[in-house]
Protein backbone atom coordinates (compact mmCIF):
# COMPACT_ATOMS: atom_id res chain seq x y z
CA UNK A 1 0.00 0.00 0.00
CA UNK A 2 1.26 2.91 -1.33
CA UNK A 3 1.82 5.33 1.94
CA UNK A 4 2.68 9.23 3.07
CA UNK A 5 4.18 9.49 6.57
CA UNK A 6 4.57 12.92 7.80
CA UNK A 7 4.27 15.47 10.99
CA UNK A 8 1.04 17.13 11.38
CA UNK A 9 1.82 20.62 10.62
CA UNK A 10 -1.43 22.78 9.74
CA UNK A 11 -4.16 23.50 12.69
CA UNK A 12 -6.13 20.66 10.27
CA UNK A 13 -3.82 18.35 10.59
CA UNK A 14 -3.56 18.30 13.86
CA UNK A 15 -7.41 17.86 14.54
CA UNK A 16 -7.31 15.11 12.49
CA UNK A 17 -4.23 13.64 14.33
CA UNK A 18 -6.22 13.84 17.97
CA UNK A 19 -9.60 12.91 16.40
CA UNK A 20 -7.82 9.11 14.98
CA UNK A 21 -6.35 8.71 17.97
CA UNK A 22 -9.31 9.64 20.15
CA UNK A 23 -11.88 7.44 18.25
CA UNK A 24 -9.47 4.72 18.32
CA UNK A 25 -8.15 4.06 21.20
CA UNK A 26 -10.21 6.56 23.92
CA UNK A 27 -13.61 6.44 22.70
CA UNK A 28 -14.07 2.46 22.45
CA UNK A 29 -13.85 3.14 26.31
CA UNK A 30 -16.06 6.24 26.71
CA UNK A 31 -13.25 8.26 26.99
CA UNK A 32 -14.57 12.06 26.75
CA UNK A 33 -12.17 13.99 23.63
CA UNK A 34 -9.17 15.61 25.51
CA UNK A 35 -8.74 11.97 27.17
CA UNK A 36 -6.42 11.21 24.11
CA UNK A 37 -3.56 13.85 25.36
CA UNK A 38 -1.03 13.83 27.92
CA UNK A 39 1.47 16.54 29.14
CA UNK A 40 4.03 15.58 26.81
CA UNK A 41 2.30 16.78 23.55
CA UNK A 42 4.06 19.76 22.87
CA UNK A 43 7.67 18.29 23.31
CA UNK A 44 6.64 15.30 21.53
CA UNK A 45 7.56 13.85 18.47
CA UNK A 46 4.30 12.98 16.38
CA UNK A 47 4.35 11.18 12.92
CA UNK A 48 0.84 10.07 11.04
CA UNK A 49 0.44 8.15 8.31
CA UNK A 50 -2.14 9.09 4.89
CA UNK A 51 -3.49 6.88 1.97
CA UNK A 52 -2.09 8.45 -1.51
CA UNK A 53 -5.91 9.88 -1.25
CA UNK A 54 -4.23 12.16 1.26
CA UNK A 55 -7.01 10.02 3.64
CA UNK A 56 -5.35 9.88 7.39
CA UNK A 57 -5.23 5.90 8.49
CA UNK A 58 -2.60 6.43 11.19
CA UNK A 59 -0.70 8.26 14.05
CA UNK A 60 1.84 7.41 16.49
CA UNK A 61 3.92 9.44 18.92
CA UNK A 62 7.48 9.49 20.74
CA UNK A 63 9.10 11.11 23.34
CA UNK A 64 11.99 10.77 25.74
CA UNK A 65 12.09 9.95 29.21
CA UNK A 66 16.14 10.21 29.59
CA UNK A 67 19.18 10.93 27.44
CA UNK A 68 19.00 7.20 25.73
CA UNK A 69 15.40 6.15 26.56
CA UNK A 70 12.71 7.58 24.04
CA UNK A 71 8.79 5.62 24.87
CA UNK A 72 6.12 5.47 22.28
CA UNK A 73 2.71 6.06 23.05
CA UNK A 74 -0.72 6.54 21.21
CA UNK A 75 0.00 3.88 18.07
CA UNK A 76 -3.57 3.56 16.56
CA UNK A 77 -4.32 2.84 12.78
CA UNK A 78 -7.34 2.54 11.34
CA UNK A 79 -9.46 0.02 11.89
CA UNK A 80 -10.73 -0.14 8.41
CA UNK A 81 -6.88 -0.10 7.02
CA UNK A 82 -5.49 -2.49 10.13
CA UNK A 83 -3.32 -5.33 8.89
CA UNK A 84 -1.70 -3.70 5.70
CA UNK A 85 1.82 -2.37 7.10
CA UNK A 86 0.67 0.96 8.11
CA UNK A 87 1.73 0.41 11.89
CA UNK A 88 4.99 -0.93 11.70
CA UNK A 89 5.60 1.38 9.00
CA UNK A 90 4.96 4.12 11.25
CA UNK A 91 6.91 2.56 14.52
CA UNK A 92 9.92 2.67 11.69
CA UNK A 93 9.87 6.16 11.41
CA UNK A 94 9.26 6.69 14.61
CA UNK A 95 12.26 4.77 15.82
CA UNK A 96 14.52 6.58 13.08
CA UNK A 97 13.72 9.92 14.37
CA UNK A 98 14.54 9.10 17.64
CA UNK A 99 17.45 7.13 17.24
CA UNK A 100 18.94 10.09 15.01
CA UNK A 101 18.04 12.68 18.62
CA UNK A 102 20.28 9.85 20.63
CA UNK A 103 17.69 6.91 21.60
CA UNK A 104 19.76 4.04 22.84
CA UNK A 105 16.40 1.74 23.36
CA UNK A 106 13.01 2.37 22.97
CA UNK A 107 10.29 1.38 26.07
CA UNK A 108 6.34 1.24 25.45
CA UNK A 109 3.60 -0.09 27.52
CA UNK A 110 1.37 -2.14 24.78
CA UNK A 111 -2.20 -3.24 25.19
CA UNK A 112 -2.19 -6.97 26.08
CA UNK A 113 -3.95 -7.36 22.10
CA UNK A 114 -1.21 -5.56 20.09
CA UNK A 115 1.71 -7.33 21.80
CA UNK A 116 1.75 -9.38 18.85
CA UNK A 117 1.90 -6.59 16.68
CA UNK A 118 5.14 -5.09 18.80
CA UNK A 119 7.00 -8.71 18.78
CA UNK A 120 6.92 -8.90 15.03
CA UNK A 121 8.24 -5.34 14.94
CA UNK A 122 11.36 -6.52 17.20
CA UNK A 123 10.30 -5.55 20.56
CA UNK A 124 10.81 -7.63 23.67
CA UNK A 125 8.25 -8.38 27.05
CA UNK A 126 9.81 -7.00 30.23
CA UNK A 127 7.32 -9.34 31.86
CA UNK A 128 5.70 -6.76 33.90
CA UNK A 129 1.75 -6.71 33.68
CA UNK A 130 -0.83 -3.77 34.73
CA UNK A 131 -3.60 -2.25 34.34
CA UNK A 132 -4.85 1.34 32.96
CA UNK A 133 -8.43 2.99 32.90
CA UNK A 134 -9.48 -0.03 34.89
CA UNK A 135 -9.62 -2.56 32.31
CA UNK A 136 -7.11 -2.85 29.23
CA UNK A 137 -4.02 -4.84 30.58
CA UNK A 138 -0.93 -3.42 29.11
CA UNK A 139 2.82 -4.84 29.04
CA UNK A 140 5.68 -2.86 29.21
CA UNK A 141 8.10 -4.04 26.41
CA UNK A 142 11.26 -2.80 24.51
CA UNK A 143 13.74 -2.54 21.61
CA UNK A 144 17.09 -1.75 21.12
CA UNK A 145 17.94 0.61 18.90
C1 LIG B 1 -1.69 -2.31 16.91
C2 LIG B 1 -1.85 -1.52 15.58
C3 LIG B 1 -1.26 -0.11 15.76
C4 LIG B 1 -1.08 -2.28 14.48
O1 LIG B 1 -1.19 -1.55 13.26
P1 LIG B 1 -1.36 -2.31 11.85
O2 LIG B 1 -1.20 -1.32 10.78
O3 LIG B 1 -2.63 -3.09 11.88
O4 LIG B 1 -0.14 -3.34 11.92
P2 LIG B 1 0.74 -3.95 10.70
O5 LIG B 1 -0.17 -4.19 9.54
O6 LIG B 1 1.92 -3.09 10.48
O7 LIG B 1 1.15 -5.34 11.36
C5 LIG B 1 2.44 -5.86 11.34
C6 LIG B 1 2.42 -7.31 11.79
O8 LIG B 1 1.90 -7.39 13.11
C7 LIG B 1 0.75 -8.24 13.12
N1 LIG B 1 -0.26 -7.66 13.99
C8 LIG B 1 -0.87 -6.47 13.85
N2 LIG B 1 -1.72 -6.26 14.87
C9 LIG B 1 -1.63 -7.34 15.67
C10 LIG B 1 -2.24 -7.74 16.87
N3 LIG B 1 -3.12 -6.94 17.50
N4 LIG B 1 -1.91 -8.94 17.43
C11 LIG B 1 -1.01 -9.76 16.80
N5 LIG B 1 -0.37 -9.43 15.65
C12 LIG B 1 -0.68 -8.25 15.10
C13 LIG B 1 0.24 -8.26 11.70
O9 LIG B 1 -0.47 -9.44 11.44
C14 LIG B 1 1.52 -8.16 10.91
O10 LIG B 1 2.12 -9.44 10.81
P3 LIG B 1 2.74 -9.96 9.41
O11 LIG B 1 3.90 -9.02 9.16
O12 LIG B 1 3.12 -11.35 9.69
O13 LIG B 1 1.63 -9.80 8.41
C15 LIG B 1 -3.34 -1.44 15.15
O14 LIG B 1 -3.84 -2.75 15.01
C16 LIG B 1 -4.23 -0.67 16.11
O15 LIG B 1 -4.37 0.55 15.99
N6 LIG B 1 -4.88 -1.38 17.05
C17 LIG B 1 -5.83 -0.75 17.96
C18 LIG B 1 -5.19 0.22 18.90
C19 LIG B 1 -4.03 -0.36 19.68
O16 LIG B 1 -4.15 -1.42 20.29
N7 LIG B 1 -2.90 0.35 19.65
C20 LIG B 1 -1.71 -0.04 20.36
C21 LIG B 1 -1.78 0.55 21.72
S1 LIG B 1 -0.39 -0.02 22.70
Amino acid sequence: MFLIIKKPETEKDYEDYYALRWQILRRPWGLPRGSEKDEREETSIHLMAYTEDRIPVGVGRAHFNSKNEAQVRFMAVDPHYQNNGIGSTLLAALERRVKIDGAKYIVLNSRETAIGFYKKNGYSSEGRIFTLFDSIKHIKVRKDL
